[in-house]
């Protein structure tokens, strides 16, 4: 399991290759307990929950952060999509 943190990660799924930013952390955020993987898949609008994935982990972008508003994450959330949009195109 890699260190909590975002990285720029290749998401793997039904022989197709697609880009994505991923959270592995414990969404401090919001006071989480459990630690999760979570895939925000680039230029997809498809459900993939129920189906079995595999992440290659390419580039770490920075630590898990604590934000004071849901807001300001959604700020840096797409900060980090666009950081991983470029390095892995
Ligand atoms: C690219 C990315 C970066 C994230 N960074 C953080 C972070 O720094 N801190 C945090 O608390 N949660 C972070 N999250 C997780 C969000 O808190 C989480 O996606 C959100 O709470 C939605 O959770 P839900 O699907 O359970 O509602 C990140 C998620 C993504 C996809």
């Amino acid at each position: 399991m890699p260190a909590d943190g975002v990285y720029a990660c290749r998401f793997l799924q039904g022989g197709q290759v697609r880009n994505a930013a991923v959270s592995v952390g414990t969404n401090p955020t919001f006071s989480g307990r459990e630690r999760r993987v979570e895939a925000f898949v680039l230029d997809v609008h498809e459900d993939f929950y129920g189906q079995r994935v595999a992440l290659d982990f390419v580039a770490r972008l920075r630590g898990q952060l604590k934000f004071d508003s849901s807001d300001a994450l959604v700020v840096q959330m797409h900060k980090d999509v666009e950081q991983a949009r470029r390095l892995l195109a």
